[in-house]
């Protein structure tokens, strides 16, 4: 029994320490964007948790495959991913078409989310063009695997991903409060 315990404490350890490098790689993506922004005299993007849910989504149908010189940040235009689970994914998110039409969607690929790496798929790619512009206000970050995938928004209806009628912005991954709480109700099951 007390092997069991260990067992599931040491798991639970090693998820948080998973989770917190994963979040590290998104939060410093953003802060890098915010500070290129800043350096154009852009007003800083606000997080978007409902962004960042979608942006998760796409990561998740891109993870797995691989980074190549036409994917990500390099594809050429014209041939943009299609999302063929898109409705699913708005759904999932608490999204719909109405209020995300003018968002971005803008995915790359990076071996090893390498950050200096990341940051310039996002600044020196056609994606700046994006980054550069007034139109967005708003900004979710999310990766599996190699990939990790930006989403911005607008502060017009159309683009807003406003909460509508929708309270939980969780998606299907467990947010980091969630994921407090998973280990606060742990952590008592073993004491
Ligand atoms: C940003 O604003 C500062 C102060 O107003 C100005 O000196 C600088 O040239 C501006 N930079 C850009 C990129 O517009
Ligand atoms: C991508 O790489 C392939 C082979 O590595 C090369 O033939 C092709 O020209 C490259 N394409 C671009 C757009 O750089
Ligand atoms: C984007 O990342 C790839 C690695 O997958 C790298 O080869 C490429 O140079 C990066 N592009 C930019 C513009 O930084
Ligand atoms: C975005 O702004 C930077 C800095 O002014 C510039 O180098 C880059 O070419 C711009 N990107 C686009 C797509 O216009
Ligand atoms: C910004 O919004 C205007 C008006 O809707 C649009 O014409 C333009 O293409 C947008 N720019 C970007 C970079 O999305
Ligand atoms: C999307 O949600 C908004 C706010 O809840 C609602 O006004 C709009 O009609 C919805 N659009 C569609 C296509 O369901």
């Amino acid at each position: 029994m007390a092997s069991l315990k260990n067992l599931l404490f040491l798991s639970l350890l090693f998820h948080s320490l998973l989770i917190i490098k994963c979040d590290d790689e998104e939060d410093n993506l953003l802060q890098g964007i915010n500070q290129y922004r800043a350096s154009l005299n852009l007003t800083a993007l606000i997080k978007n948790d409902r962004a960042e849910c979608l942006a998760g989504e796409v990561a998740d149908q891109f993870k797995g495959q691989p980074c190549t010189n036409t994917t990500g940040s390099a594809t050429i235009p014209g041939t943009e991913p299609q999302y063929p689970n898109f409705p699913q994914f708005l759904s999932k998110c608490h999204l719909n078409v109405t209020t995300t039409r003018d968002g971005q969607i803008m995915p790359a690929c990076v071996p090893n989310l390498d950050p200096s790496l990341v940051i310039s798929n996002f600044t020196k790619s056609q994606y700046s063009e994006y980054l550069n512009s007034t139109n967005f206000s708003g900004i979710g970050v999310n990766s599996e695997g190699n990939w990790i995938v930006v989403v911005l928004t607008t502060n017009t209806p159309e683009g807003s991903y406003s909460v509508g009628t929708n309270k939980d912005n969780g998606g299907s991954r467990l947010n980091p409060i969630g994921y407090l709480v998973f280990l606060l109700v742990g952590f008592f099951v073993l004491l």
